[in-house]
């Protein structure tokens, strides 16, 4: 009786829910069974209905990184699992706890306004605390990873909840443990340890720019503003054009490769990546193909930053992912380098 009292209540269903604002593609698609969860304790229940309905299922974050189709048939999670909140300090470090749905963006500026720098970089980053770290989102020289404590899941495999450590989590360049075993895990809660001594971050060439003069020592909130002055002029509003942001991910290649590349075009543009390989500028390759601004139906390349694919308005997944092969095969026949989808192709 008692636990039939303390039952959570079951998440909400919309059938036949239209998708277009759902994603930042501003693709048509509609979800045959979408299910709003807002609590992590619905998750349990909800899956063993989908398991012995038999019924497949996928999460849809903020959709600021999936290419949908036109209908998602069985069930999409929704997942709007709110909450933020300091959980404990000692002299070095903040641990902060934050809801899975909690709107990425929102949550760097409120850890600025409590004083918390270290997340400023990633400022104006498309999406929701959930899906950052299954992709490891990451913009001028930082890494969500790197300030993540632990991450809390339902695991699908064991049928529970799973608290995983940094460790854990095998985070590397837009990639982890999550990107790497599709559909096993709902994330619900990221809990994130941020170090009491700030340093800025500034190695990254565009942000050294705006901070060139001599002895300038910005704050958090500087940078912060700095970022998100340099996404808006580099990158396009999905509100204005449907876009999911780096289409592809930088190829990493063998240092030699990038060598023998470099003797070829030597103003190719690469950086040194930790274990010594090159990741190479794949916005550089494309743009040499001549793709840069290039229309292809009611699809194109953003004309500012050849990384980005556009939905200028009704363009579909088959149209994006026609456009991507193109440029996949010409990069590959001028650089001999494939290039990889970053966003999830549902
Ligand atoms: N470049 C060109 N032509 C272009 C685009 C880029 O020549 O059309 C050259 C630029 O001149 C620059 C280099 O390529 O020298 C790198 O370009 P940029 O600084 O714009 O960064 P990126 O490597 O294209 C990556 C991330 C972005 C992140 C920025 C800043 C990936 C796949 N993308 O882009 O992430 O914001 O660095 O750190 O790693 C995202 O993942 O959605 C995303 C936007």
């Amino acid at each position: 009786m008692n636990s039939a009292k303390n039952a959570p209540n079951p998440a909400k269903l919309t059938p036949n829910l239209g998708l277009k604002h759902r994603n930042s593609f501003g693709l048509d698609s509609t979800a045959e069974l979408a299910y709003e969860i807002t609590s992590a304790d619905q998750l349990p229940a909800l899956m063993k209905e989908l398991v012995d309905k038999k019924l497949g299922w996928r999460v849809l974050g903020g959709g600021s990184n999936v290419i949908l189709p036109e209908s998602l048939p069985g069930a999409t999670l929704l997942i709007n699992i709110l909450g933020q909140e300091l959980i404990k300090s000692d002299d070095s470090n903040t641990w902060l706890s934050v809801g899975a749905g909690v709107n990425w963006h929102e949550f760097v500026s409120w850890t600025l306004e409590k004083n918390l720098p270290g997340l400023e970089n990633l400022a104006l980053i498309p999406g929701t605390v959930g899906a950052a770290p299954i992709q490891n989102i990451g913009a001028y020289g930082v890494e969500v990873g790197e300030y993540i404590d632990s991450i809390e899941a339902f695991d699908c495999a064991a049928h529970g909840f799973v608290t995983l450590p940094q460790e854990a989590c095998q985070f590397a360049y837009r990639d982890s443990y999550f990107k790497q075993n599709p559909n096993r895990f709902i994330v619900t809660k990221v809990v994130f340890k941020i170090p009491k001594f700030w340093q800025a971050r500034l190695q990254y060439v565009d942000l050294a720019k705006q901070f060139s003069e001599p002895n300038s020592s910005p704050s958090a909130k500087q940078i912060f503003a700095a970022v998100c002055a340099i996404r808006s002029k580099k990158l396009p509003d999905p509100k204005v054009i449907g876009n999911a942001g780096s289409f592809f991910q930088n190829p990493i290649v063998s240092a030699e490769q990038c060598e023998q590349l470099i003797k070829q075009f030597p103003d190719l543009v690469s950086y040194t990546d930790s274990n010594g390989k090159r990741k190479l500028a794949a916005g550089w390759l494309i743009d040499q193909c001549g793709f840069k601004g290039k229309r292809v139906g009611p699809v194109g390349v953003y004309e500012k930053q050849a990384l980005v694919l556009v939905n200028h308005g009704d363009g579909t997944s088959s149209d994006i992912l026609n456009l991507a092969k193109n440029i996949q095969d010409e990069v590959l026949d001028k650089f001999g380098v494939q290039l990889e989808i970053e966003p999830n192709i549902l």
